[in-house]
């Protein structure tokens, strides 16, 4: 049984982000794997501390808040859906406190490491990006997605899969986007299939 795990980066519950987000874990329950949803506006929690702990004597983070649990759930997941609304050309700062703290899961030494041995996650989980733009422009902000692919490819994420919809910008925009929802299923559903 496949392991999601879904953070929702929105502070708005129901939000374009976490109706696309919704959909797909639906399906992918549907279809068998086991999913595990976290609103991370509801957390408190602090961002990294460049406090290096992680790189000496600990093998987790040091911090003990409400990510303290996200961060276990997502260590042991086959695929993370990380959904978030674009915010001034980026991802909200609650999803961006999270993945400063995914810091945590490097090796120490790992920037001498070969690329597939930095991280204390097991190699071969799926990323999936779920983003919610306002702009209508689909040539804006395209380069959220390969940065975070690239950098979350270094703590064992080697597949990545992006879900976007552009133009949504009012809450039920995005549910009143028949293909964009539809899209989101397909996906769930291949990602429960996963092997
Ligand atoms: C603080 C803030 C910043 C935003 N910045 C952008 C932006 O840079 N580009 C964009 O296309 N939309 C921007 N938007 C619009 C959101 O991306 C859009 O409303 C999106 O659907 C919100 O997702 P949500 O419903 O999941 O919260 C911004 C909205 C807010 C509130």
């Amino acid at each position: 049984m496949r392991n999601v795990v879904c953070l929702l980066g929105s502070p708005r519950p129901k939000g374009n982000s976490a109706v696309m987000a919704q959909a797909l874990c639906d399906a992918a329950e549907e279809a068998g794997a086991r999913v595990r949803t976290f609103a991370l506006n509801k957390l408190t929690y602090r961002g990294c501390q460049g406090c290096l702990a992680c790189k000496k004597d600990a093998e987790a983070c040091v911090l003990d808040d409400g990510l303290t649990p996200v961060l276990e759930a997502v260590r042991a997941c086959d695929v993370l859906v990380l959904a978030t609304p674009v915010y001034f050309g980026e991802v909200t700062a609650q999803l961006k406190g999270f993945i400063d703290r995914t810091f945590s899961y490097l090796k120490a030494g790992y920037a001498h490491l070969p690329r597939g041995e930095r991280s204390r996650l097991a190699t071969g989980k799926t990323l999936v990006f779920v983003i919610a733009q306002g702009h209508p422009r689909e040539d804006l902000f395209t380069d959220i997605f390969p940065r975070y692919e690239y950098l979350l490819g270094w703590q064992g994420f080697t597949k990545s899969r992006l879900l976007r919809a552009c133009s949504v910008y009012h809450l039920g925009d995005a549910a009143a986007r028949p293909e964009v929802l539809e899209e989101a299923r397909a996906l769930g559903r291949e990602l429960a299939a996963e092997e």
